[in-house]
């Protein structure tokens, strides 16, 4: 249920892409279907040109033959579509389950617009729920996380702040090779006054609050899928 869920929040999605559109794609099981569904679309013929946010997704893409492009040779995109992990008041979003939120808003920052898609799961009244994903530098760890620490409280934070490991219990890294400090507040009151916090954290290289990035969101669900517009 919730695969097809996801599939057709991706199918909506599908129906803003135009050929020529230089493209945004993301990361995560929900933006793997909109990327399989451009692929039906390029190989029926669809021009479009791509960058995709993670490593996962550039191989798919690959396999499908969707030509990919990188933000130094195409600097500016038309559209990103992509996942989250909630979906919040105004169209907040966390993102970073999958750990590829910092190319992930990267990508999503240099695209007129970025739209999200979902299943009705991940709609929440307020952000923080999900445990916030934090991308940090390797070095001087234990000092970011002690100022991690100090900005949990400061926001109220009910519970902790996790190194994020893989199942061999080594710490996960990502693509750009840094690690991931998972921190549950259980509800982020200010997530303007959040984010810049942890802006302000030099060890905090990026961080999965995406805030006024998404415009649209398409939201699947068992009578429909909505759109909503922020
Ligand atoms: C990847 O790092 C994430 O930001 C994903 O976009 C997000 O976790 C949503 O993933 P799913 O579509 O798999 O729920």
């Amino acid at each position: 249920m919730g695969k097809d869920l996801k599939r057709q929040a991706a199918a909506a999605a599908l129906s803003e892409v135009r050929a020529g559109m230089k493209l945004g794609l993301g990361t995560g099981s929900t933006a793997w279907h909109f990327v399989d569904l451009l692929g039906e679309r390029v190989r029926a013929g669809l021009d479009c040109i791509a960058v995709p946010t993670s490593e996962a997704t550039a191989a798919q893409a690959r396999g499908l033959g969707i030509a990919l492009t990188s933000l130094d040779e195409t600097p500016e995109l038309d559209l990103t579509i992509d996942g989250a992990d909630e979906i919040g008041p105004g169209l907040g979003l966390i993102k970073g389950a999958g750990g590829a939120m910092l190319r992930e808003k990267i990508v999503a920052a240099a695209s007129k617009r970025m739209i999200v898609i979902a299943d009705r799961s991940k709609l929440v009244a307020t952000l923080g729920r999900f445990p916030l994903p934090i991308e940090v530098d390797r070095f001087g760890l234990g000092a970011t996380r002690f100022a991690l620490e100090r900005i949990l409280a400061r926001h109220h934070g009910e519970g902790a702040v996790k190194l994020r490991h893989v199942v061999s219990g080594e710490p996960f890294v990502t693509d750009g090779g840094h690690l991931i400090v998972d921190a549950f507040f259980g509800r982020i009151s200010d997530p303007e006054a959040l984010s810049a916090d942890l802006r302000d954290v030099p060890g905090v290289v990026g961080h999965g609050l995406f805030l006024k990035l998404c415009t649209r969101a398409y939201v699947a669900g068992n009578d429909g899928v909505e759109t909503i517009d922020a």
